[in-house]
């Protein structure tokens, strides 16, 4: 699929399609199993909120907005994918969150200004350009107050390859199944194609995405690009020191504030 021209016409995988690939199916199963962040990065997020509001884009199925709400913060989201709202609004406190359809590159959420504007779980990714990703970076900023933080979580790509473009993980194995997790990196694109294979005697399913791998420095550009600064990074949501060996990074980036005037 051609998605884009400019430096180059930028494929990514064949048959997947970004604005539907979470769709009914995988919303169903989406918290099936959890991450294993949420407390950790709602502690982290609450701090960073205030007394809020907050803005989560591609808030999903609430994994991490409903427990933030839990906090007392006022929480509202975007996300594109119908199913996975819709999954939200059916658990507890789910009409609570004012969800916005639509692109977090785009859209406008009507209750800012927030306090804090946040995008996690490498889905910064999913949005397969530059210039999608500048724009949502602008997008965040736009609704952040004067003093609102904007935080981004997400892989930092730069170890999971190891010199190759394409590798193998075994994910999951025991004797009744296992999950491989196929992968294929153009470093000339930043497009990772990723494929989930679930393998057991009930059959083969294929959990596909493809992501746009930005590194670190590149989001930090965006975001200046956006009018931000980062002014905090950590190797994870624990505050551990962001270093070459951490797979994934948590930013934190704010309106530059006004430098005192020289005497
Ligand atoms: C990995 S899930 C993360 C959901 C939630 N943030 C979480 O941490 O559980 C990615 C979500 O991003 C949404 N999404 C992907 N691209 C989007 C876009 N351009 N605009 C809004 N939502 C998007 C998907 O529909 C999906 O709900």
């Amino acid at each position: 699929m051609l998605l884009a021209r400019g430096h180059g016409a930028i494929a990514h995988m064949d048959g997947f399609d970004p604005a539907t690939s979470f769709g009914p199916d995988v919303a169903a199963r989406y918290d099936n199993v959890l991450r294993g962040d949420e407390e950790q990065a709602v502690a982290f997020l609450a701090e960073r909120a205030g007394a809020g509001p907050a803005l989560e884009l591609a808030v999903g199925t609430g994994r991490i907005a409903l427990p933030l709400a839990a906090t007392g913060i006022q929480v509202d989201g975007i996300e594109q994918s119908a199913a996975m709202a819709a999954v939200l609004a059916g658990k507890p406190g789910g009409s609570q969150v004012a969800v916005t359809m639509g692109d977090m590159s785009r859209a406008d959420a009507p209750g800012g200004p927030y306090e804090l504007v946040y995008l996690v779980y490498n889905t910064i990714g999913n949005l397969l350009t530059q210039d999608d990703q500048v724009r949502c970076f602008s997008n965040a900023a736009r609704h952040l107050s004067p003093s609102g933080t904007f935080v981004v979580e997400t892989g930092t790509g730069w170890g999971w390859f190891s010199g190759r473009t394409s590798y193998v993980d075994a994910e999951q194995v025991s004797a009744r199944a296992v999950v491989l997790d196929v992968n294929r990196f153009d470093p000339a694109s930043q497009i990772l194609e990723e494929n989930h294979v679930h393998i057991s005697a009930e059959g083969i399913r294929m959990d596909p995405i493809a992501q746009r791998v930005a590194p670190p420095g590149e989001l930090d550009l965006m975001a200046r690009i956006a009018g931000l600064q980062l002014t905090e990074r950590y190797g994870w949501w624990d505050g551990r020191p962001f270093e070459a060996s951490c797979p994934s990074h948590v930013s934190v980036y704010r309106r530059p504030t006004a430098e005192p005037e020289a005497e």
